[in-house]
Parts: C-alpha cells; sequence; structure tokens
C-alpha cells in the first residue's frame, strides 16, 4: 500500500516533468512564483493584485482621431499622448485614427477613394504613411514611437518619414508598398468610415473617445493632463503609481 503510493508520487513527479508544486499550506507564499499560483489555483489573483499585471479587460481605451499636419494635433501626441505612452501604457489601450477632418469621394472609375485633406495632400499623404505603418506594426510599442517622431519633426513628408522609420525599427519600403496599393487606400476609407461614424460627429481635431465616449469636459481636461483622465478611467486594481501620486 505504502509502496504503491510511493511509486505513484514518483510515476506523478515523472509524467508531469518533474514540476509539480503542492500549494503551501499559507498563503503568504501562494503568489511566490507561477508554479505554486498554478498549484493553489490562484493565477488570476496573483496577477492582478501581487505582479502587477493588468488584465487586458480592465485597460482604458482611448481612440485618438487626428490629421497629420494640424498643429494641435501634433501638439497632443508629442505631449499628452507621448507621456501616457511612456507612463502609464500598462493601463491605457491607445488607438490611432489618422483622418480627422479629410473628405473621400469614391471613384468609380479606378474604384479608388479619392481623398481630400484640410492641410492639403501632403497631409493625406502623411494620414496614408500613419494608415500603413499602423497596419503593419499592429502593437502600440510598435507604431507610437513612428507616430510620435513623424509628428514632432518639421520637413518633407517622405523625409521625415523614412529617418522616423530608420529611427524607430520600421521598413519604409513595406510602407510605401501599402502606401502605393488599394490595400492602402482601403484601409484608409475605414477610418474615414470610422470617423465619420463618430457620435457624436467629431466638430474639431484632436479628438478622443475614452471607452468610445466623448465628452467637451473629457476632451479640455485630456489636452492639458491626459494621464489624469485616463487615470480617472481606470477601473481595474493597482493604479500605476503615476495615478496616484497627484491624489
Ligand atoms: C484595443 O482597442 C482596439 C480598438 O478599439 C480593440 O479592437 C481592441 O480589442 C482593444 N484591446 C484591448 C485589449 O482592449
Ligand atoms: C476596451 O475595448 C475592448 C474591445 O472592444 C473591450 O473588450 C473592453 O471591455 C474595453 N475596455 C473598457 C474598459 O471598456
Ligand atoms: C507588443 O510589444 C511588446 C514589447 O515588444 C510586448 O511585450 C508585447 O507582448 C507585444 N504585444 C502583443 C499583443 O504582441
Ligand atoms: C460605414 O460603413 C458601413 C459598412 O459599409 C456603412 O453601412 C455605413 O453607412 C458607413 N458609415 C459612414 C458614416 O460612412
Amino acid at each position: 500500500m505504502y509502496v504503491s503510493f510511493i511509486l505513484s508520487t514518483i510515476l506523478f513527479f515523472y509524467i508531469s516533468g518533474g514540476l509539480a508544486v503542492n500549494c503551501p499550506k499559507s498563503s503568504a507564499n501562494w503568489c511566490d512564483n507561477k508554479d505554486i499560483a498554478q498549484a493553489c489555483g490562484v493565477i488570476d489573483q496573483c496577477n492582478k493584485y501581487v505582479w502587477n499585471i493588468h488584465a487586458a479587460d480592465d485597460r482604458v481605451n482611448l481612440t485618438v482621431y487626428y490629421e497629420t499636419l494640424c498643429p494641435d494635433c501634433r501638439d497632443f501626441i508629442k505631449t499628452q499622448v507621448w507621456n501616457a505612452y511612456q507612463s502609464i501604457l500598462s493601463i491605457v489601450n491607445i488607438s490611432f485614427v489618422p483622418y480627422g477632418n479629410a473628405r473621400e469621394v469614391y471613384r468609380p472609375e479606378t474604384q479608388l477613394y479619392q481623398f481630400y485633406c484640410q492641410h492639403g495632400s501632403d497631409e493625406c499623404y502623411g494620414n496614408l504613411i500613419h494608415t500603413c505603418v499602423i497596419h503593419l506594426y499592429p502593437n502600440t510599442t510598435a507604431h507610437l514611437p513612428f507616430i510620435y517622431c513623424t509628428e514632432s519633426t518639421d520637413g518633407d513628408i517622405e523625409t521625415v518619414a523614412t529617418q522616423c522609420a530608420e529611427k524607430t525599427s520600421i521598413d519604409f519600403n513595406k510602407v510605401n508598398s501599402c502606401v502605393q496599393s488599394r490595400l492602402g487606400n482601403q484601409l484608409q476609407h475605414l477610418y474615414a468610415n470610422q470617423t465619420d461614424s463618430l457620435q457624436p460627429p467629431h466638430q474639431y481635431v484632436p479628438w478622443i473617445t475614452i471607452n468610445g465616449e466623448h465628452t467637451e469636459e473629457m476632451e479640455q481636461a485630456a489636452e492639458k493632463d491626459l494621464i489624469g483622465v485616463i487615470c480617472k478611467s481606470y477601473k481595474g486594481s493597482n493604479p500605476p503609481a503615476q495615478c496616484t501620486k497627484n491624489l
């Protein structure tokens, strides 16, 4: 009886690759490491309350509607959005919609959309570059530094984009192929559609939504202290230090 218990224990350790861990009696040790947490069935709780890994579902959704050459958009991205990105990315999901006050017309003869931008064709080109970069590099940490770089650098669109691409590990040849393709045109159209579907409709740029909602008050506050606005909307556990230091 005893021997067979020992044998089956050895067998169990053997089968589980020797990784089997028992859940300790004292709950103080339950989050000591992943294996222990697993054994105690408290992975989610450890993630949330001890390891400070924020559940993706709790993250505040920030969407920034903008156009590449508008001075207020550039200011907002290079200060507020950049600061939020650098300090509280663990609690915010940042999405960019580069279109703003542009207009589109569908041309049946080419089966392409033609875009008209507030700051001219250069801006349409810049919007399309951003559209393609976001598509090719969907991870925020991959595309946001490029967006920040182009918005904070003056000069010829293509020169700035090429230099920023090099600085931020973006393959500009790939971006260029997308920009010149039907795909790029279609992606830009999707952002046009998303922008034109806003409720309430946007009246200016930059225009933000937090969890899909926009109010004038929130917009004003965000242009002064976006981090504060995001922190206020964050309903998850363990707000980062940047959210509590000014309380
Ligand atoms: C982030 O926002 C985008 C666009 O709103 C959405 O598709 C995506 O599911 C969000 N991700 C998370 C983790 O909330
Ligand atoms: C953010 O968006 C995602 C995807 O649409 C959604 O699942 C999540 O609940 C949203 N987060 C908040 C805090 O509304
Ligand atoms: C995005 O990139 C960061 C840093 O490279 C990485 O930690 C994270 O897992 C990536 N996210 C996704 C959804 O791939
Ligand atoms: C956005 O696209 C959907 C689906 O194609 C369409 O039904 C809707 O009318 C479009 N909205 C706007 C404002 O263009």
